[in-house]
């Protein structure tokens, strides 16, 4: 069997291909049990599972449970979690699977099998065994009518440039108090698309966020006692978070997010004698977990690829802002021990939950849902006014960021976020921007992550010779 074998498991006539819409599942479409499908004997670390476990395999049964439960054929609980819309991990008895779900796209519809798991990875927790699999939910059935989704058709012509629009910055800074618009002239004349990248790309736009988790009385107890004010940057006069950074022209928002996240973590970890400043083209051009300059998200990189891969220093795999050739100057890598969406699993998370997390292990990446207004952010409290811009027609994406601290704002009113950007320091707030914090806007306090980094035990500051 070859790459084939999934068009003729799906019966379908195009070959999934990467679209501008990604799949979209639930819950509720992939709870029950499945049939794993291993590879017959163990593959590298670095196989590529495209291709599928090859023609001869094992057969694995795991029933998913309500709320995160994973469960083997002999009783033996695990857990698992979607991750966003797009796939699932299991952790079970020792082994973690991953893989995404399948979708083809024709003329605008896109229709996802949320009962079926592409060829994925299946490795041990401690990363010395690793196979490729494919799934299929056997009970229930798998479903005749899979899920369709109609591309909502673009609201523009192919390669539209941005055009810096005074009416609408009039417009937002008219409607509310709370935030200040301002024209980016280094946009102008920028294509859209490019634009639309460096606020998440295609293929990290989730067509339905989860809505924020209730906060149990436990949590609120706990979170009550926190302080009223944090920034990661400022605790007794030390920083805590490495410097602002540009993305460029990627879609690769969802590796400096991670990395910032790492990054940040590693000082606090170290109390600041270690600094590495981690490599997002590491993650762009090599790892198999995200799509490169077309998008990505945290929990596979700060989280999944820290752990099986781990991260090289900046110094080892420079920026290029592009899908260049996954090469690199092999060297000591730094690792991730733990990561989860906060709370547990994908719907877990709320506000509460962020704070505790924030304050306790250091700044939480996260995802929100990027509107046109947001393009225009200058300074104070940012919260979606529903204004659209309709001479640059913006397609909705979803942007991974850094939280590094909260208060409230006297001028506003507003409590906040505060939030690190990839987008410059001449951007926003010098590089930062704050968002109203406490209603899930936009989605941001929907899909935090948390992930802990390893330090090095042999360090000897950034880019210094061998270990
Ligand atoms: C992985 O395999 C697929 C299908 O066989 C192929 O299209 C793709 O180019 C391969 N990717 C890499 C990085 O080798
Ligand atoms: C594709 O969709 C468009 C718009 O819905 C329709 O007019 C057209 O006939 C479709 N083409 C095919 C080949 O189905
Ligand atoms: C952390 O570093 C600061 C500044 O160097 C120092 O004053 C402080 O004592 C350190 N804290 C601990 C717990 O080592």
């Amino acid at each position: 069997m070859n790459a084939l074998w999934l068009l003729m498991l799906l019966g379908v006539a195009a070959p999934p291909a990467a679209t501008d819409i990604p799949v979209s599942c639930m819950y509720s479409d992939i709870l029950g049990s499945w049939r794993f499908f291993i590879s017959k004997a163990p593959l590298g670390r670095d196989s590529n599972c495209s291709a599928g476990p090859g023609s001869e395999t094992n057969q694995e049964v795991i029933r998913l449970q309500k709320l995160n439960i994973a469960m083997d054929e002999h009783g033996k609980e695990g857990t698992f979690t979607l991750v966003y819309n797009q796939g699932f991990e299991v952790d079970l008895a020792g082994y973690k699977w991953f893989a995404f779900f399948p979708f083809s796209e024709s003329n605008g519809t896109v229709i996802s099998y949320c009962d079926k798991a592409t060829p994925g990875w299946v490795h041990d927790v401690l990363d010395q065994q690793w196979g490729c699999f494919y799934g299929q939910r056997i009970d229930p059935p798998a479903n005749k009518t899979p899920l369709v989704f109609t591309h909502h058709s673009s609201k523009r012509v192919p390669r539209q440039l941005f055009k810096n629009n005074p009416n609408i910055v009039n417009a937002i800074n008219r409607i509310q108090t709370k935030w200040k618009a301002r024209q980016y002239p280094e946009y102008h004349d920028k294509p859209l698309e490019m634009l639309e990248k460096r606020a998440g790309g295609s293929l990290s736009r989730l067509l339905t966020p989860p809505q924020s988790a209730p906060v149990t009385l436990d949590v609120k107890r706990l979170a009550s006692s926190l302080p009223k004010t944090w920034d990661w940057r400022d605790v007794n006069g030390m920083n805590f978070v490495s410097p602002i950074r540009d993305q460029g022209g990627c879609g690769s928002c969802y590796a400096f997010a991670s990395m910032a996240m790492l990054e940040s973590r590693l000082r606090i970890i170290t109390n600041n004698t270690q600094q590495p400043i981690l490599s997002p083209q590491q993650v762009v051009s090599c790892s198999h977990y995200s799509q490169g300059c077309d998008g990505g998200f945290p929990y596979l990189i700060a989280g999944k690829y820290g752990q099986d891969f781990g991260m090289l220093e900046e110094a080892y795999c420079p920026y290029k802002g592009e899908d260049a050739p996954c090469q690199f100057q092999p060297h000591a890598r730094y690792f991730t021990s733990d990561y989860q969406y906060v709370g547990g699993f994908y719907g877990a998370c709320n506000e509460a939950l962020m704070r505790l997390d924030l304050i306790n292990n250091g700044p939480v990446v996260v995802g929100f849902q990027v509107y046109d207004d947001f393009m225009y952010y200058s300074s104070g409290v940012y919260h979606h006014t529903g204004l659209d811009d309709v001479f640059n027609p913006f397609e909705q994406t979803n942007h991974a960021v850094l939280i590094v601290g909260y208060g409230h704002d006297a001028t506003s009113g507003l409590d906040f976020w505060t939030v690190k950007n990839s987008w410059g320091e001449e951007w926003g707030e010098d590089g930062y921007f704050r968002i109203r914090r406490g209603n899930d806007e936009c989605a941001i306090e929907s899909i935090a992550v948390t992930a802990t980094p390893i330090p090095q035990l042999w360090w000897k500051g950034r880019g210094s010779g061998t270990w």
